[in-house]
C-alpha cells in the first residue's frame, strides 16, 4: 500500500496508465490474499480526543494496518512489529478526521450573485477538483455535498473514489430539489429567458421522480429546500416554500429507496413541516422556536447549522458579488440563527457540523468549530458534531467518525492541545485519509 501521498505526487496519479493501474492492484489483491502481509503504521502523540467516550486519552499509539485502525491504546502497552512505519507526533493530538455536513465542493466562494450565471456545470467540475484538495488538506476527511448543479458532485466523488484526484470521502445529492421561483430555483434572468434549475418539482408525484433521477444519477443523498433562503434571489427567507404533501411524498420516496434528507429550512413553519414529514438533518434552522425544537428531539431529528458564514458574508459578501437583498436578509438572520443555536443545544437536540463552504472559502471550514463553542458546546461536543455525530447521520458510524479499533483509518492530528484552543483546528498538520498519509 502506498502510504504517502503528497502534493508532488498528484501529478503520478493523475497521469498513470489504466492498464498498469489495474494490473498493479490485481497484484496487489493477490499478494494480500496469498500472504496476508499487512502494511502497519504506528502513529505516536501526546494526546487523542476520544470522542466515543468522551475523554482525552494521553501518550496514546494507535496502529492502522492497511486502511483498518487494528489498535488504539497507550504507549508501551504493545510491541511495535519491526517492519512497521513509526510516526512519531510528539507535542500533537490526534483527532479523528473531521465531518462537514454540509458544503458546495463545486462553488466558488467568489463567484456569487448574477457572477455565477457565466459558470457552466464542466467549469464547476473543475473547481470542485481544487476545492477538494483544499478540503482535505484542512482536515475534513468526509463531506455530505448538498447541493450541485449538473451532478458534477457525483463525478467529482467517483474521481475521487478511482484515486484521479485527491479529496475528501464524499457523500453526494445531485441538485438540489425545489419549487419553481424557490430557493433551489435559479431566479436571476427575466421569463423570456425561461431558466429552471435541474431540481425544480411542484406536486408530489413531481418531486417524487426527482427524487428517483436524482438515485438514477448517483446521489447519495436527497437535498431539498423547504424554505426560502438569503443568497437567492428574491425569495422570502422565512416563507415556507415545499407543502408539507410535497415534503411527506419526497420524504417517503428516498427513504423507501434508503437514502437520508437533507431539508434547507430557515423559517418556522416549513422547518416543522419538515421535521414531521420525517426529513434526517435541518440545515440551517435559523427562525427555529420552541415547538420545532421540541419536534426536533422528538423525532431525533439532527440540525445542521452554519453559524459561521454570516461573518463572511457580512464582511466579504458584498466584493464576492453577493446581491443587496441577500446581505440585507443575512442581517436578519445571522443573530437569531445563532441564538437559536444555543437553545437547541441547551435544550439538548442532535446536531452535526454544516459549514456551507462553498458560499465562504474551502479549506475555511474548521473556522466554524470555535464559534460553536463560542455559542455554547463544550470543545469535546463540537468535536463530536464533526465526527461521530456526522458519521451517524450518513448512517455510516460503524465505518468512520471515531479513531476506534476496526473503522477506517481517517486520522488528523494538530500541534498542541486542541481542547483548550480550538483554532488549532484551523491549521491541522497532519491528514491521514484511508490509511494513507496525504499531508505531513
Ligand atoms: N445557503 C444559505 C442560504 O442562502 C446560506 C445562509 C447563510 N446564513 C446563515 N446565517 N447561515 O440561505
Amino acid at each position: 500500500m502506498q502510504r504517502f501521498l503528497s502534493s508532488t505526487q498528484v501529478a503520478p496519479v493523475l497521469t498513470r496508465h489504466p492498464l498498469k493501474t489495474k494490473l498493479c492492484s490485481l497484484m496487489l489483491a493477490l499478494l494480500a490474499t496469498t500472504h496476508a502481509i499487512a502494511d502497519t503504521l504506528v502513529i505516536k502523540a501526546d494526546a487523542l480526543v476520544d470522542v466515543e467516550n468522551n475523554t482525552v486519552l494521553s501518550a496514546p499509539l494507535v496502529i492502522v494496518e492497511n486502511n483498518i485502525i487494528r489498535y488504539v491504546g497507550k504507549q508501551g502497552s504493545q510491541t511495535i512489529p519491526d517492519d512497521a512505519q513509526v510516526l512519531d507526533l510528539s507535542g500533537h493530538t490526534l483527532l479523528p478526521g473531521l465531518m462537514d455536513m454540509h458544503v458546495h465542493l463545486t462553488s466558488d466562494a467568489n463567484l456569487h450573485g448574477y457572477r455565477r450565471l457565466k459558470v457552466s456545470t464542466p467549469r464547476s467540475a473543475i473547481t470542485g477538483v481544487k476545492n477538494a484538495q483544499s478540503t482535505l488538506m484542512a482536515g475534513f476527511t468526509t463531506v455530505r455535498n448538498v447541493g450541485a448543479p449538473g451532478y458534477a458532485d457525483v463525478a467529482l466523488r467517483d474521481a475521487i473514489n478511482e484515486g484521479d484526484v485527491l479529496g475528501p470521502r464524499m457523500y453526494v445529492s445531485g441538485p438540489s430539489i425545489g419549487v419553481t421561483g424557490g430557493h433551489c430555483d435559479n431566479n436571476l434572468l427575466p421569463f423570456e429567458y425561461d431558466v429552471q434549475s435541474e431540481g425544480v418539482a411542484d406536486g408530489p408525484w413531481a418531486v417524487r421522480t426527482k427524487v428517483r433521477q436524482n438515485i438514477k444519477y448517483g446521489a447519495d443523498v436527497i437535498k431539498f429546500c423547504a424554505t426560502g433562503g438569503v443568497l437567492s434571489k428574491g425569495t422570502k427567507v422565512g416563507a415556507q416554500q415545499f407543502s408539507f404533501e410535497e415534503m411527506q411524498a419526497l420524504i417517503t420516496e428516498a427513504h423507501l429507496r434508503g437514502l437520508t434528507v437533507a431539508a434547507h429550512a430557515h423559517g418556522t413553519s416549513g422547518i416543522k413541516d419538515a421535521i414531521r414529514a420525517g426529513v434526517d438533518s435541518i440545515e440551517h434552522g435559523s427562525f427555529l422556536d420552541d415547538e420545532a425544537i421540541a419536534l426536533a428531539k422528538k423525532m431525533g431529528t439532527y440540525l445542521s447549522m452554519d453559524i459561521y458564514v454570516t461573518e463572511y458574508i457580512l464582511g466579504e459578501g458584498e466584493k464576492a458579488g453577493i446581491l443587496e437583498e441577500s446581505l440585507a436578509k443575512e442581517r436578519t438572520v445571522g443573530k437569531r440563527q445563532r441564538d437559536n443555536f444555543t437553545k437547541a443545544l441547551n435544550a439538548g437536540v442532535k446536531m452535526v457540523f454544516g459549514s456551507d463552504a462553498g458560499v465562504y472559502p474551502h479549506g475555511d471550514n474548521a473556522r466554524q468549530l470555535s464559534r460553536m463553542v463560542r455559542f455554547g458546546m463544550t470543545p469535546m461536543q463540537a468535536i463530536q458534531a464533526a465526527t461521530i455525530h456526522s458519521a451517524d447521520l450518513l448512517g455510516k458510524a460503524k465505518l468512520i467518525g471515531s479513531v476506534s479499533e476496526g473503522k477506517l483509518a481517517d486520522i488528523i492530528a494538530v500541534k498542541g492541545d486542541v481542547m483548550a484552543d480550538m483554532t488549532l483546528l484551523e491549521h491541522v498538520q497532519v491528514v491521514i485519509k484511508d490509511g494513507v498519509i496525504v499531508k505531513k
